[in-house]
């Protein structure tokens, strides 16, 4: 699905990501850990057709990543949720249906919300309700027309544990029953481990990839983190990150 050979990338003279290869299937949840500043973002604006001045090959589906933008069959969720204040709940999730002229947008977007279990939230204004919340009904939003790829950069990085422990047993059942391809920037090795398939870790000053390490353990649930396999994942995967 996303296929990436010999990239590198820089901003003038500065060299950001050097001589990146990987190799993303459809349907897999692959996060992405490195130190600040080291060329995440970067990396995923690429695989979004955001950024298109790079060196090397960098495919989705076969084709460059600015066609599958085009179709609108990519998904971003930034940081911050950016959701309209003036509009509720469920009208800031249909507002890509709208614009794209979609007649039901209305159905769909109550659809997504009750895949998340939060239709009581539809008619809510975005003031009301929490900042977790409101990350989860942007990334509803970028669901809205059911794009093959979710950019999610950071997406949790304000929430607290709590929160964020709820939003991913959500987020996992949202993946399962979608099956995007779900590419996620954190700086939460806990997080990574818990909703990924595979883990990218990325060095810095330039950016390669430092290594790749599959998460070989059956679909999340709270359980899993008194396993004692996920814990050897977190402590080898934190150990890389420092060393
Ligand atoms: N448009 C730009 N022009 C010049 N330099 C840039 C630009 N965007 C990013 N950079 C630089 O490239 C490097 C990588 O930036 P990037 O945002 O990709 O890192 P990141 O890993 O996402 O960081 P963070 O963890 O802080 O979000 C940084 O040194 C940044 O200052
Ligand atoms: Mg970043």
């Amino acid at each position: 699905m996303i296929d990436i050979k010999s990239l590198s990338k820089s901003y003038k003279d500065f060299l950001v990501l050097d001589d990146i290869n990987l190799d993303i299937k459809d349907g897999e949840f692959v996060s992405i850990l490195g130190s600040f500043g080291c060329g995440k973002t970067t990396l995923m604006k690429i695989i979004g057709g955001l950024i298109d001045d790079y060196q090397g090959i960098v495919k989705v589906n076969g084709v460059d990543p600015i066609e599958i933008l085009k179709k609108r069959k990519i998904g971003f969720c930034f940081q911050k949720a950016n959701l309209l204040p003036w509009k509720n709940v469920i009208k800031n999730i249909s507002l890509p249906l709208e614009l794209n002229g979609y007649k039901k947008s209305l159905n769909k977007s109550t659809k997504l919300l009750k895949m998340v279990e939060l239709e009581s939230i539809a008619l809510k204004n975005i003031w009301e309700i929490s900042g977790g919340t409101q990350q989860l009904v942007s990334i509803l939003r970028s669901l809205a027309l059911d794009p093959s790829i979710l950019l999610l950069d950071e997406p949790f990085s304000s929430i607290d544990e709590i929160s964020r422990g709820k939003l991913h047993s959500k987020l996992i059942r949202m993946h399962q029953k979608t099956k995007q391809t779900i590419i996620m920037i954190t700086h939460s090795v806990d997080e990574a481990v818990f909703l990924s398939d595979k883990i990218i870790v990325l060095t810095k000053n330039p950016a390669k990839i430092k290594k790749i390490i599959k998460i070989n353990f059956p679909k999340r649930s709270e359980t899993i983190k008194n396993n004692k396999n996920y814990i050897s994942y977190v402590k080898k995967i934190r150990t890389l990150l420092r060393g």
